[in-house]
């Protein structure tokens, strides 16, 4: 049988953390097969890029590269993630133009696929993800690859004309047309791209799914929702309620429900809007004062970013605001921790929350609301908050579904969270519960790699 490549910026070698759901549901994909597992090592080089690391685990050799400083700070902090992730998550007005960082953003796609492409056999199935490594397919053709070639964009596409915005989007979509199969988290994200390619690509969409480009390449592109090892959760979580860690919380609460929120600290997330909103709620329902305490978790992320670090000074503001105008001697509403903690006590501690508040202004899938919902208690599962423009909230309907930016709207959801008879909320959380039975991230990597093996 052929072996699974998987190529992506961040890669959850063992023994060191990764934030982040790409790391979490690759790593849960290539055990189930083995294979290589081969990007950046997370390590900066004070010379120069290019170094390469082995690890052996298991079924999975993981082979990765060093980046120089340069390289770290114009390809990841700059075009992916000061160009690339704003623009791809509708924020136009934070998207950063230079022309310096894209040349960096070829260079690291180019020494990722030279270092690569040695590696490869024919037979080989090689699966790239997201949008560091958009070059990669044309890069690797270049090289005398032959495999078969997948891309997977695990945030959102924008909307077509917000794309052509950017200066170099041609050659972007020349990029991902190269693929032989090109993967979105919804059906939604696969409509913007085929508008794209009409409007804007001067290619044509033979039939849903069938794409040809102006030079006549054929690719196919396809909406592949991403899961979670549901069941695998839903044990952990209920043996993790006996770590010392959750049980702490737990006591903490001191009789309170809790609500929850776990994100890398970044604005498509929406958490200054989810600290309103939270303060709306105090306001608005004085009846709950005192009876829900907000914990979220947000460990730093892209810290060298700028709009990164804007953020976390207005999160500490509003926590602190929150706190000082409504907590009492022994309540402290809003509990704001920037540290990560093991998956398994968060899993322990999604189940203690009668809420899971999940509301970014824009996400690709999302599989912190996933989590949550695989980790509640059957018998008595609290309720999901769940953001609209959250690629999630395609599947998990039956979560009450919020606009962020509507903070009246989201204060009401929490109060309908409060309120909740048990009934409907074991109603609700079944009918997720089922449909993440079935779309797992088996089916999620068996959906893809058929398709990209057909
Ligand atoms: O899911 C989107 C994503 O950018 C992944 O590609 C990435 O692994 C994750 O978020 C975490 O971000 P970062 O790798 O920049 O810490």
């Amino acid at each position: 049988m052929s072996r699974l490549v998987v190529v992506s910026n961040r890669v959850a070698v063992p023994g060191q953390a990764s934030a982040g759901g790409l790391a979490v549901a690759l790593q849960a994909a290539l055990e189930e097969i083995g294979g290589l597992w081969f990007g950046w090592s997370g390590r900066i080089d004070p010379d120069e890029s290019g170094r390469l690391n082995e690890v052996d685990a298991g079924n999975i050799r993981y082979v990765t590269m060093d980046l120089s400083r340069r390289d770290h700070d114009d390809y990841y902090s700059g075009f992916a993630n000061r160009t690339l992730w704003p623009l791809l998550h509708f924020r136009m007005d934070l998207v950063d133009y230079s022309r310096a960082t894209y040349a960096a953003y070829r260079r690291v796609n180019a020494l990722f696929a030279e270092k690569l492409a040695p590696l490869l056999r024919e037979d080989d199935i090689v699966w790239v993800h997201d949008y560091h490594l958009i070059p990669m397919a044309k890069l690797l053709r270049e090289l005398g690859v032959r495999a078969r070639l997948g891309f997977f964009l695990h945030v959102p596409m924008p909307s077509s004309d917000l794309l052509a915005a950017l200066p170099q989007h041609e050659r972007l979509f020349e990029g991902l047309s190269s693929y032989d199969l090109v993967g979105f988290q919804t059906e939604r994200d696969l409509e913007r791209f085929q508008d794209y390619v009409r409007l804007f690509g001067r290619g044509r969409v033979i039939s849903h799914g069938v794409l040809e480009t102006h030079r006549g390449r054929r690719l196919r592109a396809g909406a592949f929702p991403i899961s979670i090892d549901t069941a695998h959760i839903a044990s952990q979580a209920a043996a993790a309620v006996n770590r010392p860690g959750v049980k702490r919380l737990d006591r903490s609460l001191s009789g309170r429900a809790l609500a929850i929120g776990v994100d890398r600290l970044d604005y498509s997330k929406g958490l200054p809007e989810r600290f309103r909103a939270f303060g709306r709620f105090l306001k608005r329902y004085p009846e709950h004062r005192g009876k829900l305490t907000f914990l979220q978790i947000a460990p730093v992320s892209r810290g060298e970013v700028l709009e990164y670090q804007n953020l976390r000074n207005e999160l500490e503001q509003l926590a602190g605001h929150i706190n000082g105008a409504h907590a009492e001697p022994d309540w402290t509403p809003v509990r704001y921790v920037n540290r990560n903690y093991p998956h398994t006590s968060l899993t322990g501690f999604y189940r203690l929350a009668r809420v899971g508040l999940v509301t970014p202004l824009r996400d690709g899938m999302n599989l912190v609301a996933k989590e949550y919902v695989a980790a509640q208690d059957a018998e008595n599962p609290g309720v999901l908050v769940l953001s609209s423009f959250a690629g999630a909230a395609r599947e998990l309907d039956a979560a009450l579904l919020v606009n962020p930016y509507d903070l009246d709207g989201v204060s009401d959801a929490l109060a309908a969270a409060m309120e909740m008879p048990l009934e409907e909320r074991r109603e609700r959380w079944q009918t997720m519960m089922e449909l993440l039975r079935v779309n797992d991230i088996t089916a999620w990597r068996k959906k893809f790699l058929a398709a990209l093996r057909e």
